[in-house]
């Protein structure tokens, strides 16, 4: 784990409430799906916690939603502006795992950190299918990105505007994917239904509130089938038996 500068390179509006950010630094960057970055935001004590959605040779590509002061900051501040940020966090997803097939299935900025993941697996031959779930329409980001990486995606709308109205589950089922491995990022009550839903073995990563975002402090443990255990540190990716809802 490092703490380093970044540049904003891009921070672009790309969905309703929705930023893609670009962010550049003077060095090789090594980050692996689910695990995340601790950004420093200037003028808040607590760093915030977000997913890598795809590593670059020196950055990383971060999708955020402005849901409150830290994200609203975030989302006025300009290309060439300073970031301080801490990294690699977490454990990640676990490619590897994945026999043959694998099922993607994200609620909405829940698809961010699998759009590494889907690079991952298919750079070691795996086929990859996507998932993904959205209030609305104007809520939809990053399935043109998948598509172009080959991945089919489909589509669930909770108000029937764009794919299947309903679940993400709803999509799953009148896709009926073949997977053998599915992983999963968004709303806990989704990940709960997800996992009720798919009997195969499957990975889930969580969110918590955070306090050093490194392990330290605890403050963000969780129970869990095998005891307590810290996001930041021990997940945010969990297999699903390990996860008590
Ligand atoms: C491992 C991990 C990965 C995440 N990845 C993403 C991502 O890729 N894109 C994205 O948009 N969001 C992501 N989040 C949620 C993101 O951290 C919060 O939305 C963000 O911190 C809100 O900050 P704020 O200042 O705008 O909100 P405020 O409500 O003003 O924040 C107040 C405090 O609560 C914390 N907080 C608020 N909501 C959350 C939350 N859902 N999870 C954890 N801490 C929270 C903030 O970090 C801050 O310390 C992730 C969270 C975790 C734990
Ligand atoms: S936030 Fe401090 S241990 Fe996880």
């Amino acid at each position: 784990m490092q703490k380093r500068i970044f540049h904003i390179e891009s921070n672009d509006a790309v969905a309703r409430d929705t930023f893609r950010l670009v962010l550049r630094t003077d060095g090789p960057v090594a980050v692996c799906s689910g695990q995340f970055v601790d950004i420093d935001i200037p003028g808040y004590y607590l760093r915030r916690p977000i997913s890598v959605s795809d590593s670059l040779p020196d950055g990383v590509v971060l999708y955020y939603k402005v849901v409150g002061e830290g994200t609203r900051v975030l989302s006025a501040m300009a290309p060439g502006a300073a970031l301080e940020l801490l990294l690699p966090l977490g454990n990640g997803f676990d490619p590897e795992k994945c026999a043959a097939e694998a099922l993607l299935i994200g609620g909405g900025l829940g698809a961010a950190p699998l759009y590494l993941l889907a690079k991952e697996l298919l750079a070691a031959g795996k086929k990859v299918t996507a998932v993904l779930g959205f209030n609305k329409a104007d809520e939809i980001c990053l399935i043109d990105e998948l598509k172009a990486l080959g991945v089919p995606v489909h589509i669930a709308t909770m108000d029937g505007s764009v794919g299947t109205k309903g679940f993400v589950t709803d999509a799953i089922a009148a896709a009926k994917p073949a997977f053998d491995r599915f992983y999963t990022c968004g709303p806990l009550p989704m990940m709960k239904a997800v996992c009720a839903a798919l009997s195969a073995p499957g990975e889930v990563s969580l969110e918590e509130r955070m306090g050093c975002g490194a392990g330290f402090c605890y403050g963000c443990t969780v129970q869990t089938a095998s005891g307590p255990r810290r996001v930041c540190a021990d997940g945010p990716v969990f297999d699903k038996e390990e996860v008590l809802w």
